[in-house]
This record gives structure tokens, sequence and C-alpha cells, in this order.
């Protein structure tokens, strides 16, 4: 717009922007007319079933809403109009406010609604078991072992699985070539390192640590060069036993054993030792149970033996104390060496070594 200007005879041009001309009554009308657009709008949009609250209260009542763009062109207002319109503006906000509150607190209880009913439990319908899993059954034999032998004054001893020559052999009185080499030969990691083929290297490990009074168990793996077939594995457990002290004499092995005998397989159990040979032990035995089944009257189980062999068990060689540096003249003891799988087949009546490692459920779940 050009507004042409004549004084003293000479012409001035003026521009003046559009919006100057604006009547200040018609801007006053346009804010209201804005104002009650602005509310109509936002209700209707809280209104609306999917509305996003978060999105109208940032189009409508945030900094850079419609709301504030509306009170900032106050300043284009005449001093009477200007509180009218800032309170028209202040009850279209807490209008539109209250809309949101009360939408809100809808959707709050529509969301809780559809949460219980998906939750919706019915204590009546019947229980979903949980499987159970249980400790295998040499663990258990194993512990009630330990149990017994805890009972008696023992303590437990460990050694480690892969062992030296001489623990597992030479000091336990089976140099190089000894034949007894041969029924337990074992996995060699080189000429020295082996697994060991029985628990008995503890004995030797135990003596050099600890002096005489000495009773200790001790229960793990050993390792035999054995195909897999029903009473034999490449891997099995055995416990070991160990006594040394003044004045131990086979009447103490004798006593301990037949007290475990009865404690593991009924108070009603006889032993019966046999002569045998350890290189680690003099005298040697093999030491049976009587046939917890059959009484002694020869059964499946005893194989009609009404005996079951169940350990190994000796004097403590005095090669073996001198190698440990406990003089033979002064302590003697006693030692025994079981089958952990063998003592819980004939306990269970289990008939195949194998099942103990198969991990079978059907055949775990029965212990
Ligand atoms: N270590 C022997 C074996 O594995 C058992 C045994 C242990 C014998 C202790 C006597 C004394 O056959």
């Amino acid at each position: 717009m050009r507004l042409v200007l004549i004084m003293d005879g000479r012409f001035f041009v003026a521009s003046i922007p559009p919006y100057s001309i604006e009547q200040p009554e018609r801007k006053y009308i346009k804010m209201k007319e804005k104002l009650s657009k602005i509310l109509d709008e936002a209700l209707a949009l809280v209104q609306a079933p999917d509305a996003d609250i978060e999105q109208i209260k940032i189009k409508y009542l945030g900094k850079k809403g419609e709301l504030t763009a509306v009170l900032r062109g106050m300043g284009a207002l005449s001093a009477e109009e200007r509180p009218i319109v800032g309170q028209l503006a202040n009850e279209v906000r807490a209008q539109i406010e209250a809309a949101i509150g009360e939408k809100t607190k809808q959707l709050q209880a529509k969301a809780l609604e559809e949460k219980l009913k998906a939750e919706k439990l019915d204590v009546t319908m019947p229980g979903k078991a949980l499987p159970m899993g249980h400790i295998h059954p040499l663990t258990q034999v194993q512990r009630e072992l330990e149990e017994i032998f805890i009972g008696m004054g023992f303590s437990i001893a460990e050694g480690p699985e892969v062992e030296l020559d001489y623990y597992n052999f030479q000091a336990l009185n089976i140099p190089e070539n000894h034949p007894a080499r041969d029924t337990q030969d074992t996995f060699y990691i080189s000429d020295n390192v082996l697994l060991r083929s029985q628990t008995s290297p503890v004995q030797v490990r135990t003596m050099e640590h600890q002096k005489p009074p000495i009773r200790v168990i001790s229960p793990g793996r050993v390792y035999r060069s054995d195909a897999l077939d029903a009473t034999h594995s490449p891997l099995f457990h055995q416990l070991e036993g160990l006594v040394v002290d003044k004045g131990i004499t086979m009447s103490d092995l004798k006593g301990t054993l037949e007290i475990f005998a009865k404690k593991m397989f009924g108070e009603g159990t006889k032993i019966r030792f046999r002569p045998h040979h350890f290189p680690f032990t003099e005298p040697s035995a093999e030491v049976d149970v009587s046939c917890f089944v059959c009484g002694g009257k020869g059964c499946r189980l005893c194989k009609g033996e009404g005996w079951i062999e169940i350990l190994g068990a000796g004097m403590v060689h005095p090669f073996v104390l001198s190698n440990c540096n406990i003089d033979p003249e002064e302590y003697s003891g006693f030692a025994f060496g079981m089958g952990i799988e063998r003592i819980a087949m004939t306990k269970y009546g289990v008939d195949d070594i194998r099942l103990f490692y198969e991990n079978d459920e059907r055949f775990l779940k029965q212990f």
C-alpha cells in the first residue's frame, strides 16, 4: 500500500506495510475467534478414541504451541483488550488441560482393565508341575559313604586327577616295569604325567603333608584304559581310606570296615577278608560283604556265592611309609579302596555300569 502526501507543494511517497491499516478492533476479534477455534480443535482431538495426548499437549499448550503464539500477539492489543484476551486464553488453557486430565484418566483405566483381562488367572485350573532334578545316584552313594566315615572321625582329603607317575605308582611301591602297572594301564599325558588310575596316590600326598595321627578318606574320579562294557568304564570313581598312627593293627581295619558295612548294607551284614596282594599294603586282603538280599544263601545278586566283593585293603607297606618320611618302626597304618560304582551297583542291584553315565531319565528317576 502506498500513500502519496503533498506537503508544501512537494510529493512524498510512503510505503506502508499492509497490517498497519488493520483496525485494532479487528485484531481483537480475530484473537478471540482464534482462541475459540483452538479450544474446539483441541477438545475434538482429545476426545478422539485414539487420541495422542502427548502430541496434543505439544501442539496446543507447549512453548511453541498455538496458545502461546496467540499470547505473544497480545502486544498489538489495547490496554483494555489485553486482560480480556489474557483471561480468555487462560480459560482455554484450563479447559484443554481439564479435558486432557479427564482423557488421561480414562485411558489409564482402560489400560488397567485390558491388563487385568489379559492377566486373568483361573485359580481353579489344574497346576503345571515343574519337573525337579535330583542328585545323581553316584553322588548320592558317595555322600552316603562320606557321611559314614566322617561319623567315624575321618576327614576328606583331595588330590589331582592329572597325577605324576611318582604318586600313582612309584611311591606306592610299583616301580617301572612292575606287573601291577598292567592291570592299571591308564592314559598318559607324558612319560611322567598320567590320569590317576586309583585314589591311592592321595595316601602319599596326605602323608607327605600331614604327620600322624592321620585319618582321611579321599573320594574322586579315576581312569583306566579299559573298554566300556557292563562292568568296566575308562572313567569311574573310588573312595580311598587311610589311617596312620602308633599301634594301628589289622583289627582296627576289620573293625572299621565292619561298622562301615553294617551302616551301608544293613545291621545283619558280615564281612570276610580273603588274602590278596597289593604292592602298597602288606598284608593285603580283598573284602567281601555277606549278600544282603539272600543273607548268604546264594541268589541272583551274589551269583550264588552268598558274598559280594566290595573293596581292597591292607596294612600300609613299610616302604610306603618310609617314602613319605614316616618311620615304620614307630607308626603303622591301614588303607582301603573301594569303587563307588561297584558299591552303588551292589546296593541297588544295577547290573550295567553304563547306566550311570548315560543320563537316561528312566534310570535316574528311580533313585
Ligand atoms: N588302589 C587299589 C585299587 O585300585 C585298592 C586299594 C586301596 C587296595 C588301598 C589296598 C589299599 O585296586
